[in-house]
């Protein structure tokens, strides 16, 4: 049976992007496959190091995963400081992680952007602690979206490196997963990127009807191509990229017409794109509202999952430990 394996970082509510991009397929591939999903709170300290909001914001991310449909007697859910395993794990790969590679990467050289005060060693070693996180489990499929990529790719990477070095076939080569089709990237209502926790322009699964309809209300429109099948601006791109992952085919494709034609009627459009995100948000809206308070279910499940996790965990560090050379004497 397929290993999978997935984490979200606790810097906020989950959105759109989370979901369609990640969370939806967790929710598909518990039926078929061993899966492990947890949450990202060590990761999240490299951008959201406040102790007084961290455990709010694991305990959100908890919440809709659980709200979402997955469930924790098919899957494991843990938190990942819970699993000291990780944290060892990392700190081995980072011998064989190299400056040069790790300064290279989109994600370091972003988040070096956003927040030139706080350039920390956590960004730098950001993807080697991703490595970790997957290869502890030695899972074979990461279902993640279109901004993981370069991630997986240098997780393969070490790996390799690993089992090159000590001359082992230990750990698998694991893929970013989407069901055989392209990674996801769900655009935010701005106009701008990707949509984004921290960024202001997400719809989170939490959000109420009138909430959503007024984001969607406000998103960026124009008055209109007026040459026939003309390339869509980005602004507007982006909103039936949206269109394409909650509506009907039938749905995309009356508008694709419409615009095609000179004839797109934003406000439809709109109306039609809020009511289609809200019927897939409503039922894990309603279900984050009876659980969001139940902290000995919140708390049964962490710690069920973080011993489940262990049991595969502790195995790979003993190995791991023994490759690299450790004796007891
Ligand atoms: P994070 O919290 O940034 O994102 C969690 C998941 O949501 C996906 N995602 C999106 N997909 C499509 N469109 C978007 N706008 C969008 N925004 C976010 C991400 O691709 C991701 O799948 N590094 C990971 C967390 C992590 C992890 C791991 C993932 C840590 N260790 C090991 C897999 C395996 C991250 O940044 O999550």
């Amino acid at each position: 049976m397929d290993i999978v394996l997935s984490g979200i970082r606790s810097t906020g509510k989950l959105h759109l992007g989370n979901y369609y991009g990640a969370l939806l397929n967790f929710t598909k591939m518990q039926d078929t496959s061993k899966c492990y999903f947890f949450i990202a709170d060590i990761h999240s300290l490299t951008t959201h190091p406040d102790p007084k909001q961290l455990h709010q914001n694991v305990k959100n991310v908890l919440v809709d995963y659980l709200a979402a449909g997955i469930d924790p007697e098919k899957s494991v859910i843990y938190v990942q400081s819970d699993l000291h395993e990780t944290a060892e794990l990392y700190l081995y790969l980072n011998m064989h992680a190299y400056m040069g590679e790790l300064a290279k990467t989109a994600s370091f050289k972003e988040k070096a952007r956003k927040q030139p005060e706080n350039v920390n060693a956590g960004l730098l070693t950001y993807p080697t602690l991703m490595a970790a996180d997957i290869l502890i489990h030695n899972a074979d499929k990461v279902p993640v979206g279109k901004d993981q990529e370069q991630h997986l790719e240098m997780t393969r990477k070490f790996a390799r490196r690993f089992n090159n070095f000590y001359g082992v076939e230990y750990f698998k080569e694991p893929v970013a997963y989407n069901f055989g089709k392209e990674l996801v990237k769900i655009p935010g209502l701005d106009g701008s990127g990707k949509m984004g926790k921290s960024e202001g322009n997400a719809i989170y699964l939490s959000d109420t009807p009138k909430e959503i309809e007024k984001k969607v209300k406000k998103a960026l429109t124009d008055s209109g191509p007026t040459i026939p099948n003309s390339v869509k601006p980005d602004y507007i791109e982006n909103l039936f990229t949206i269109l394409r992952v909650v509506s009907t085919e039938e749905v995309v494709n009356h508008y694709e017409d419409q615009w095609n034609r000179c004839e797109i009627r934003y406000g439809d459009l709109k109306k039609q794109l809020a009511e289609d995100i809200i019927k897939v948000t409503t039922p894990i809206r309603e279900r984050i509202l009876e659980i969001h308070n139940d902290d000995n279910y919140l708390r049964k499940v962490t710690s069920e999952g973080a011993e489940k996790a262990r049991e595969r965990a502790s195995k790979t560090i003993a190995d791991v430990r023994e490759i690299v050379g450790f004796k007891k004497f």
